[in-house]
């Protein structure tokens, strides 16, 4: 069992889902945000998306001024694309994360090719490090995108756990324990590769486990369960039995 507690980032996002429904200021991403890292967050994820479909660009900005002030790591999700790298060059968020968009997908389906926009993503990547930012690919946990993701020089690689959600819910266990493995593997050959390894995307209270067990994982990010969960027993609530979750995988007496 993995000793070291890993880190919990949570994605806010649908808070701004939720807001942008009716157009209006409430609720407030930055709100939950400081009620999130008041609870227990290790730092909060955001992505502006090229459409501002849920974060928009003064959100970003706010969040950005509270993790500053509260020293909480701000992650910012963006799709790699000039837009998105002179905002993130401006803003200098702790960390980055670079995740493949398309404008019509409900949500960030599939991993970055980095193998094959090599010569589109490793540009990004240096001058977002140059800036001072923390760079992460958002990747399937495959051999050939953890070389690249090295190869790019970025320092954290993220495992895109959704296929791996998907497959459990589904009920397709041998799929979901074969992406588990996968990303077991990946996480193995990223830390040789002196790439961090993240991992999220679909996580829940039921399926969080095994993710957290891999012993290499240093931080996971969660957005849309807790959100939801927090709908019917709080964020606080939410939080913490998700930090359960985790730590109990982890092996940490609770
Ligand atoms: N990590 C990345 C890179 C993502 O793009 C997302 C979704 O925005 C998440 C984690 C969180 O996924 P979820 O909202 O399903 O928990």
């Amino acid at each position: 069992m993995a000793e070291l507690p890993l880190r919990l980032g949570v994605n806010i996002d649908h808070v701004a889902t939720l807001r942008n429904a009716r157009g209006g200021i409430h609720p407030d991403p930055v709100d939950a945000a400081i009620l999130a890292i008041k609870h227990g967050a290790d730092g909060i994820t955001a992505h502006l998306r090229e459409d501002r479909r849920h974060i928009n660009d003064d959100d970003l900005n706010r969040l950005q001024e509270l993790c500053s002030k509260t020293g909480a790591p701000l992650n910012m999700e963006m799709a790699a694309v000039e837009e998105m790298a002179k905002i993130a060059l401006n803003l200098k968020p702790h960390a980055i994360c670079l995740v493949p968009e398309k404008r019509e997908e409900r949500t960030t389906e599939g991993g970055l090719d980095v193998a094959g926009l090599h010569n589109k993503i490793t540009p990004i990547v240096r001058r977002l490090s140059e800036n001072g930012s923390r760079v992460s690919l958002f990747i399937e946990a495959t051999s050939e995108q953890i070389k690249a993701s090295a190869h790019s020089r970025a320092q954290v690689v993220e495992f895109h756990t959704g296929a791996y959600a998907h497959a459990l819910d589904d009920g397709n266990h041998d799929l979901a324990q074969n992406l588990l493995e996968q990303m077991q593997n990946g996480a193995k050959q990223a830390v040789n590769l002196g790439l961090g390894v993240h991992l999220g995307h679909g996580l829940t209270f039921e399926n969080v486990g095994p993710i957290a067990a891999i012993p290499e994982a240093m931080e996971l990010n969660i957005g849309h369960f807790i959100i939801g969960e927090a709908i019917y027993t709080g964020l606080p609530t939410a939080l913490a039995t998700m930090r359960k979750h985790m730590d109990k995988a982890r092996g940490i007496d609770l």
